[in-house]
């Protein structure tokens, strides 16, 4: 399919140094465990995660949709949960895009039921314009526009996903 650049590798990089110092600043001093939504965030995760001037833990999650494999259905539910225990923990959603929200707001409800002490979201591009369930967002990268987004983790059909930059599919 035919593809047009979004985001260069050198904006991603340097946006997710930004992104790292944030978080290092705002985490000082908090037990922290990194959560990343996979498989979409998996480079994002690593390439956040190493930039962090922090100690933290890591695990990951898997969330599956129903229906198509582009956009979610509403019905969402955990295929793979986290390892470690969550309570009293600063937990950090990595997540690779919010569109409609669902997907999202469905994890953070799941998440909640481990008592952690707090949960923030750190997005690398958020949608806006189809949001459908507010969903508070504490660190995002980029905000995009409506068409489709490949690479960089994102896929459509499970393809595109190793990228290393951003693309919007033409013809979507
Ligand atoms: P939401 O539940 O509508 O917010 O959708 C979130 C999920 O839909 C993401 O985790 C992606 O898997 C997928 N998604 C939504 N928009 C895009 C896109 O533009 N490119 C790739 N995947 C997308
Ligand atoms: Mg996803």
């Amino acid at each position: 399919m035919e593809k047009e650049l979004l985001i260069s590798k050198e904006m991603i990089q340097k946006r997710v140094k930004e992104l790292a110092s944030e978080i290092s600043r705002d985490q000082q001093g908090k037990d922290t465990v990194l959560v990343g939504v996979l498989k979409g965030a998996v480079f994002f995760f690593c390439d956040l995660a190493r930039e962090l001037d922090m100690q933290v833990g890591i695990d990951f999650l898997r969330a599956a949709s129903y229906g198509t494999s582009s956009f979610s259905s509403g019905t969402i539910t955990l295929t793979k949960d986290v390892e470690t225990p969550l309570e009293g923990k600063s937990v950090i959603l990595v997540e690779d895009i919010i569109d409609t929200g669902l997907t999202m707001s469905h994890i953070i409800e799941e998440l909640k039921r481990k008592k952690p002490s707090e949960l923030k979201v750190c997005v690398l591009l958020d949608k806006i314009e189809r949001r459908e369930i507010e969903v508070q967002i504490d660190y995002c990268g980029f905000r995009v526009e409506g068409g489709f987004v490949v690479g960089y983790g994102l896929d459509y059909d499970e393809q595109y996903r190793n990228l290393s930059e951003i693309f919007v599919l033409k013809g979507m």
